[in-house]
């Protein structure tokens, strides 16, 4: 079957941080809100909704978040509003939701949205939660939580590759003075490397100024017929690649501790389907939970060669004004991860440097990439865009 264009006409974020106040069902209304004035479309002509969100269930107590949302925004009920999970991937699988909706005809203008509220509960309580993507008969019984995690995949690149802790802490200190800009972003504060090397261990070799922070947040987008993008805006996004893939519940289950394979997969497909190079993006927003993600996801998306990606960060190519700018908008250490939001975040963060409107502006940029992992890279979104 043929499928038709889609395209990104209106997209709307809350602020990354701490939103004191702020309930899951308020971010996420404000968010479509935006997306939907953005958009310039009629409520009327919004023919189903899709939401991202991983862990209100776990500790709001709040599920059945879709038709929550569609209440609160007053749109028709008599379309389809559904919730989908995919760890901190939630909201990209939102977004290939609406766009296989579009994409196959059965509807023309879709809204999708992600959402997550984590300050309210205690350190303890939200890294439990977020472990509850790791196989829980198996490895989850070690006790691995993410930052567990994602040093053991740091030691084994440090070791293999030479990778060192110096270059982690560069990727930490590009995000942060990235995010100065970024009215969105949780910490705008600049750093430094002394800085960076000085902060709290929290799993050797991590430090606190490698971790992304927890974050409450909603960001959504309105996603229409290619065709009929220009009826609404003067600046549409096209979505030319897009992939979601599969891999392993358990770090033991992958072949090698320095590849994510699901990253690997969806980055093919993405660029298959776009006819697309890794050396054709302008301008990327990756999964840089942790400092040791950003390297590895930089090799894994094709970027850079295996094992080289620490010296790609210390030679400056991943800089706004390198070769290859990868979180201008501060990233996940720096804006903040509210999990469930994180996908449309980026999308959004996208969006804004292809209209030519960032607060952090990476010239003439046309074509832009997110990467949104899930889990122990149990799921992985990629999606191309390009500005028209
Ligand atoms: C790293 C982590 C354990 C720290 O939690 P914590 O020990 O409770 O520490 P806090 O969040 O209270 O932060 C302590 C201080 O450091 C600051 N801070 C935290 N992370 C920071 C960062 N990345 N950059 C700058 N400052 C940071 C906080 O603002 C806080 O400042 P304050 O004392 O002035 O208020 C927690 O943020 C974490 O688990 N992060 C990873 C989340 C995760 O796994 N997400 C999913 C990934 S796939």
């Amino acid at each position: 079957m043929g499928l038709r264009g889609v395209s990104i006409i209106g997209i709307g974020s809350t602020p990354f941080g701490i939103l004191e106040g702020r309930t899951l069902k308020e971010m996420a209304t404000v968010a479509c809100n935006e997306a939907i004035k953005d958009a310039g479309v009629e409520r009327s002509q919004i023919q189903a909704f899709y939401i991202g969100n991983y862990i209100a269930g776990m500790i709001l107590g709040q599920e059945t978040i879709a038709a929550l949302v569609v209440n609160s925004l007053g749109l028709n009920r008599e379309i389809p509003s559904t919730k989908v999970e995919g760890a901190c991937s939630s909201a990209s699988i939102a977004l290939r939701q609406g766009h296989l909706l579009v994409a196959t005809g059965v509807y023309d203008i879709v809204l999708v949205a992600g959402v997550e509220k984590m300050t309210s509960a205690s350190t303890e309580k939200v890294t439990q939660a977020l472990a509850s993507s790791i196989d829980m008969e198996t490895e989850g019984l070690t006790g691995l939580t993410f930052p567990g995690y994602w040093a053991l995949i740091a030691q084994r690149h440090m070791y293999e590759f030479g990778t060192t802790i110096e270059q982690l802490g560069m990727v930490s200190v590009k995000n942060h003075n990235n995010a100065v800009f970024n009215p969105r972003a949780r910490f705008r504060d600049p750093t430094t490397l002394d800085e960076v090397m000085s902060s709290r261990l929290i799993t050797d070799p991590l430090k606190l100024f490698d971790c992304c922070p927890v974050a409450d947040g909603a960001a959504a987008a309105v996603l229409c017929a290619a065709e009929m993008a220009e009826d609404f805006t003067k600046k549409p996004v096209d979505i030319i690649g897009i992939a979601q893939t599969t891999g392993y519940s358990s770090l033991y289950e992958q072949a090698q501790l320095v590849t994510l394979p699901a990253t690997v997969s969806a980055a093919k497909k993405a660029f298959e389907m776009a006819k697309l190079k890794p050396e054709d993006i302008d301008v990327v927003e990756l999964h840089d939970c942790f400092t040791p993600a950003e390297i590895v996801d930089a090799e894994d998306l094709g970027f850079f060669e295996k094992g080289k990606g620490g010296w790609a960060v210390e030679e400056g190519i991943t800089q706004v004004d390198g070769r290859l700018p990868i979180n201008a908008s501060g990233g996940l250490i720096s804006k903040g991860h509210p999990v469930g939001a994180t996908g449309l975040g980026q999308a959004y963060e996208i969006v804004k440097q292809l209209r030519g409107e960032h607060e952090n502006q990476i010239k003439g940029a046309e074509i832009g990439l997110t990467h949104n992992a899930g889990g122990t890279g149990a799921v992985c979104c990629v999606n191309i865009l390009k500005r028209r």
